[in-house]
Order: C-alpha cells, then structure tokens, then sequence
C-alpha cells in the first residue's frame, strides 16, 4: 500500500480528533475486544491481523483484553511494527499462503479488504477461510447498496491525483451486498453485526492525510452530496 497518511498510525490506534475517524477507527477497538471476549473464554489463542500495517489496532484491542494471552500475527505489505508489541510481523500479501490450514483461533481483518483489486477481495475470505478455525472479525468501509455509481464516481475523484496526498489507484471500497454475495457463494456463516453511514467522511480523510486547507475544501467539494461511507462489521464463525 502505498499512501498511508501522515497521521494514519494514530488514526489506527484509535487516537483521533474529528468525530468521522472516532467512529470509523476509535469505537472498533471496544468492537473488537467485546466480540473476542463473547466468542471465546479467557486463555491462550493464536490471533492473526490481516492487513494489520504495523499492529497499532492490535495492540489497542489486546490492551482491553489482560485475561487473554495470544500468539499474535501481524502480516502486511508495509513493512514495520510497532514498538512494544508482543507480535510477529508477516511481511507480504495475505494471499501469499502465509499460514496453515486451520492454524488461527482469531482473525481480524479491519479495512483491509477494500485496499485489494475487486477481483481479489473473495480470494481474500478465501484465504480467511482457509486459515481460521474460530472466528474472523471484518471492519469494512464500503459503498452504500443504493448509491453504488455515485459513490464510486466522486470517490474516484478524490484519488486520481488532483490532491496529490491521497492519490492512488487501489481502493475499491465495496458494497455490503457484494461482500455478503462472496460470503453466501464461499459458504461462510456469518453475522453482520454492525452497518452504518458515516457522514462527512471528509473529514477522516482531512486527518488522516493531514491535508492544507486548499484540499481540505477541494475534497468536500468533490464529495459534496455523497460524503459517506458505510462502515459495516461481520463476524465469520468458522467452529462445528
Ligand atoms: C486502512 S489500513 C488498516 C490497517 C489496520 N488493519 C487497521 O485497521 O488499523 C489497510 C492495511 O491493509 C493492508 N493490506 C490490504 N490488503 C492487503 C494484502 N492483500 N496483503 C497485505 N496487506 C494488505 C495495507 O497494506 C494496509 O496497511
């Protein structure tokens, strides 16, 4: 991946100032945590963060969970992680087979999925199949169902380089309904447990990527009667 943010590590630990990134990074924390503590009894598990950049949501969600020890797993293509984190980094693509089958208790993949061309996101629950043998937490940032071309139209302004911070050419932020389709085709049991619409959702990207007011007031204008994305959480329960 290639463009971060300048303030994308804080963004990522939760440490946000504007509402849209509290909501979007800050509150997944407690989400996370509380899923973990109601699937699984204190004690030992194997936890992978897919697409986990240097383990800094990691790091914050194991911090809420004291009466848990994990044998934790951070893999990303950005290389690096965080100080002080009990985890091993994986550096690469999630589709490079990174684990044996069936090898982890926990599996969190939080905004991940939207950073992968649109022909690989199933390969990546695929490969979330493959490898985890209790649940899977996915935190996903998508288009609305009902607003797909619009949304996809504006957003595709904002990073075709004419605000020169945020280019890029690899986010396909997919709907609810596609990623539920891969899903049911993949015969995964899921359970969606959280789908809202974050407005002004410009302002998270204003923070995120630090951006001087000249583009701060271009990416409102762009995304001017579509400022939003979905925010939509599953859990994927893959025990008999
Ligand atoms: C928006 S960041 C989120 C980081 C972290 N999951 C969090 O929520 O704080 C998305 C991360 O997913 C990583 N990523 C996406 N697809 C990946 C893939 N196929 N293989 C490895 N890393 C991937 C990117 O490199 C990036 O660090």
């Amino acid at each position: 991946m290639k463009n971060q943010g300048k303030n994308a590590s804080p963004l990522f630990k939760g440490m946000s100032q504007s509402r849209e990134a509290t909501l979007f990074y800050g509150e997944s924390v407690d989400l996370f945590a509380q899923i973990v503590k109601k699937n699984f009894v204190p004690g030992t598990y194997t936890l992978a963060d897919l697409g986990g950049n240097k383990g800094e949501f990691l790091s914050k969600v194991t911090e809420k969970l004291p009466e848990y020890s994990f044998k934790s797993y951070v893999v990303d293509v950005n290389l690096g992680i965080e100080i002080g984190l009990n985890a091993e980094k994986i550096d690469g693509n999630i589709l490079e087979n990174k684990f044996e089958d069936k090898s982890i208790d926990i599996v969190f993949l939080r905004y991940a999925l939207s950073w992968n061309p649109f022909d690989k996101q199933k390969d990546v629950l695929k490969e979330v199949s493959r490898i985890c043998k209790g649940v899977t937490i996915i935190q996903h940032q998508g288009y609305n169902d009902v607003q797909i071309s619009e949304q996809d139209k504006v957003f595709s302004k904002i990073f075709d380089g004419r605000i020169p911070e945020i280019a890029r050419n690899d986010y396909f932020p997919t709907n609810l309904s596609q990623v539920e389709k891969w899903m049911s085709e993949l015969g995964l049991r899921f359970s969606r447990v959280q789908n809202r619409k974050v407005e002004n959702i410009s302002n998270l990207f204003i923070e995120k990527y630090r951006l001087n007011e000249k583009d701060a007031q271009l990416i409102k204008d762009i995304l001017s009667g579509c400022d939003y994305l979905m925010q939509t959480c599953w859990v994927l329960d893959f025990r008999n």
